[in-house]
């Protein structure tokens, strides 16, 4: 069977200071931010600056109920998921289902940048929080 994975969409680090962790990036590596966007449902802010055909997500929380907040409560700062690009975050979501694997989301659900998402909990995969995005082309940011 073909890899259902095309791309490493993003690598997502969980920051205390979006502003901060954004400008260390620019400073050390000349990064740039190519997209912002507040997520109101997940509870965070996210910040994508590119590396090729992929990105780095600089995610901070916006309320204390959010997972990221959770997250950086329990572990503190540094990599929070990594998020895989597929073509149909449906089928992958169903072949992450048959496989085993216990997912978040039940069903893919819109995520930043117009794609579609679908997270797959840790536990089965090896400690690794899995976010499976679609790109959506009608939607460029
Ligand atoms: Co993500």
């Amino acid at each position: 069977m073909e890899s259902l994975l095309t791309e490493i969409d993003h690598v997502a680090i969980a920051v205390r200071d979006l502003d901060a962790a954004i400008a260390w990036y620019e400073d050390a590596f000349g990064a740039t931010v190519e997209h912002r966007e507040v997520v109101e449902s997940d509870g965070v802010a996210e910040a994508l600056l590119r590396v090729s055909d992929s990105y780095i997500q600089l995610l901070t929380p916006t309320r204390e109920d959010s997972p990221v907040a959770k997250y950086l409560e329990a572990k503190g700062e540094g990599l929070h998921h990594v998020g895989y690009r597929v073509a149909d975050c449906a089928v992958a979501l169903d072949a992450v289902k048959a496989a085993g694997g216990r997912v978040i989301d039940n069903a893919p659900r819109p995520g930043s940048r117009g794609t579609l998402v679908a997270f797959v909990h840790p536990k089965t995969s090896f400690g690794t929080l899995i976010e499976l995005v679609e790109e959506r082309l009608t939607h460029e940011a």
